[in-house]
């Protein structure tokens, strides 16, 4: 078309409307699909600026696909229902490799095909979030729904156009009506976040990313939507109608479709694979089960779809869900149960810590019996009690908790827990620090509990490394009053042992051999493994570095110990408080008496030394290195004078990554701190 001879302002107007929506659009992509902002967020607020300006001057260039309809319309009274042209419907569910298995035994009957000819499937995640349909006419968004009972739904369209990852006008080859299905859920970092500004409101916080995300799609202010972090991948199409023949060629297999509607611009998941056959199914659950933490959503199993279209048609539907596809369930990470009993457990410093005894519920690939409470404001937020139903969830390697309370299952006589006021082991007041939320038991090592612990810690790996003296046994030690404390390990003998619980003679003398054996220790496993309150295992190591005999830190200052480079007024008190007990000092010495030795330790002091090659530097490990254990790789920093510290901070020099390395490892590069390999870290050493 030839441009007009004068441009009328109006168009002018249009023009700049047209080259900001475009220009919006390209930076919603890149910052909400790719994660790659090409501007910062102050220019891309000017564009819009500029473009809710030009509308409001002029009125008749504001069409429902502008940028600006993606922060919310009208306030509505509610839902209008959509009846779907086409069911959305759900999916068939298998639970092991057997599942997969027979569901492609009989995909091939219903396609007839032999059972030798190796289907390709598409595997995907199964996104745990909400179905949505999404209707564009001539390119243009025009309506999204909830899935509803599948038949109808309710139109959320404005609430849907706030998710900017979703373009609200596709790309020149869109058919004339195309309707695809996806979901929609909100990112962990986004729930995170979110959940964060509840509780600042003192607002409720979500239980999951899903419930979140279906809360803010059903929000009738979609003004609110625009202000939740939702996301959505599409993976399905329900209409396809291409009278005007803009497609070309129809995509024949699930995969091509997908790629034709990321062509368009849609959002489809990333780790979208074609696999073959039943193995390439279970390869890539097994694959993607184990990176499942990794991912920035919440999957809860992984969805197989036969790729060939005309086979999709020929197998069919039955009931609700298609003969073609199969979502195999990962173990559900939530599952909720009873809480039968709720206890208390006594740590080593007297610390109590309130347990819930669950019936035994299989969650996270686990059977999950007890759960630790944390503290006494965990339990009043929660507002947990005896026969409540609860939420239980297990996520990776995450310790489980419970995530809330079912209220509309409560028995009606359940009551508030009450926390004890003393202990339950020796009846010593309980006291409250912090705030009232940490409870302490005042018994000391009157506490069987405490000394138990303390018993238990001592012989610990990392402390004497007693190998066979498990808890049970210590418990029963302490039980029958045959030890008070952890000197008196050394005093136990064949007689003793024999008679407890479980005990022959091979299973004593193997005891005794390594509490024998635990006699020669190192300075800083002694230190360690006596427990000073705030002394940890690399407090122990300078302790022992700098002083080099235990007696010398029987009387040493806390100005002098404060001048150790991990040690501030706390740490230092609790050390001058711990060995100047005279009770402390009269255990130690009938462990000493008892013939307990460790090595004096010979430090090359930073002044007689001079400068040690690393001095002042910070070394993080993490992951599992071939060559050394962790524990001698720190010692050998810590030789040349470097501090081994367990976080990565902006102030860590150098990061050594062993095999299986996980978060610190890419802390360390997103701070732009040193990072080297294994080699390279026994080549400096
Ligand atoms: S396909 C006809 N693919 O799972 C096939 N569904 O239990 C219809 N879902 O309602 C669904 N991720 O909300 C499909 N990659 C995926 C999915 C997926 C999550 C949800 C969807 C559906 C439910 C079925």
């Amino acid at each position: 078309m030839q441009k007009p001879p004068h441009t009328t302002a109006s168009s002018k107007y249009s023009q700049r409307h047209a080259e900001l929506s475009v220009e919006i659009e390209l930076h919603n992509s890149r910052y909400y699909r790719h994660d790659a902002p090409l501007i910062a967020d102050y220019d891309y607020d000017q564009l819009m600026l500029e473009l809710m300006a030009l509308e409001a001057a002029h009125p008749e260039l504001l069409t429902p696909e502008s940028p600006s309809q993606r922060v919310g319309g009208a306030v509505l009274e509610q839902f209008d229902q959509v009846v779907h042209e086409m069911p959305m419907l759900s999916l068939s569910n298998g639970f092991s490799s057997d599942d997969v298995s027979e569901f492609d035994r009989r995909l091939h009957e219903q396609v007839d095909q032999p059972i030798e000819h190796v289907f390709e499937y598409v595997a995907e995640p199964k996104l745990d979030g909400l179905a949505v349909s999404v209707l564009y006419e001539n390119g243009k968004l025009v309506q999204a729904a909830t899935r509803g009972d599948g038949k109808t739904g309710e139109n959320i369209t404005q609430n849907v156009k706030t998710i900017k990852s979703l373009p609200l006008s596709l790309g020149k080859r869109a058919p004339a009506r195309l309707e695809v299905r996806g979901e929609v859920f909100m990112p962990l970092a986004g729930f995170a976040a979110l959940n964060q500004r509840q509780l600042d409101a003192d607002k409720k916080a979500y239980v999951n990313p899903r419930n979140a995300a279906a809360g803010s799609l059903r929000q009738l202010d979609s003004a609110m939507t625009a202000q939740r972090p939702l996301d959505v991948f599409i993976y399905a199409v329900g209409v396809f109608d291409d009278t005007e023949g803009a497609v070309g060629v129809k995509p024949e297999t699930h995969h091509a479709m997908l790629m034709y509607l990321a062509e368009l611009g849609l959002p489809i998941c990333p780790i979208v694979e074609v696999v073959s056959g039943v193995d390439g199914c279970v390869d890539y659950y097994q694959r993607t089960g184990a990176s499942r933490d990794q991912l920035p959503y919440e999957i809860d199993g992984i969805v197989y779809k036969l790729n060939r279209l005309d086979w999709q048609r020929a197998a069919g539907f039955i009931a609700k869900a298609p003969r073609w596809a199969l979502a195999h369930k990962f173990p559900a990470q939530e599952r909720t149960t009873i809480v039968a009993d709720i206890d208390t457990q006594v740590g080593r410093t007297g610390a109590i810590t309130p347990v819930a005894r669950l019936e035994p519920v299989f969650v996270g690939g686990v059977t999950v019996s007890n759960v630790t409470l944390h503290n006494k404001s965990e339990i009043e937020r929660l507002d947990i009690r005896v026969g409540d139903t609860v939420i239980v969830r297990r996520a990776g390697d995450v310790i489980p908790q419970i995530v809330s309370v079912v209220s509309e299952a409560r028995p009606a006589n359940a009551h508030p827990y009450e926390f004890p006021l003393v202990c339950p082991i020796c009846a010593s007041d309980v006291l409250f620090e912090g705030a009232g939320i940490i409870a302490r038991c005042s018994g000391g090592f009157r506490c069987a509990a405490q000394r138990k612990q303390a018993i238990k810690h001592f012989a610990s790996r990392k402390a004497m490394d007693i190998d066979g003296l498990g808890d049970k046994i210590v418990d029963a030690l302490v039980d029958e009053k045959l030890i008070h404390d952890a000197a008196d390990l050394y005093t136990l003998n064949a007689e003793t042992v024999i008679n407890l619980e479980g005990f022959a003679e091979k299973s004593t003398d193997k005891l005794l051999a390594s509490i024998g054996a635990s006699k020669k220790a190192e300075l800083s496993r002694l230190i360690f493994g006596l427990g000073v309150p705030q002394v940890g295992e690399t407090t122990a190591e300078q302790l022992a570095e700098h002083f080099g005999y235990l007696e010398k830190i029987y009387t040493a200052k806390a100005e002098e110990l404060e001048r150790l480079p991990d040690i501030g007024p706390i740490v230092a008190q609790s050390v001058v408080d711990y060995f100047g007990s005279q009770a402390n000092q009269e255990m130690l010495k009938r462990l000493l008496d008892a013939g307990v030795e460790y090595d004096k330790v010979v430090t090359i002091s930073r002044e007689e030394g001079g400068e040690l090659p690393l001095a002042g530097q910070t070394f993080v490990l993490t992951g599992a290195l071939s060559s050394m254990s962790r524990s001698d790789a720190k010692k050998e920093l810590q030789k040349l004078g470097a501090k081994v510290t367990g976080s990565v901070s902006k102030n860590t020099s150098c990061v050594v990554v062993g095999a299986d390395a996980g978060s610190k490892a890419r802390k360390a590069v997103e701070l732009g701190v040193k990072v080297i390999d294994e080699d390279e870290f026994t080549a400096m050493l």
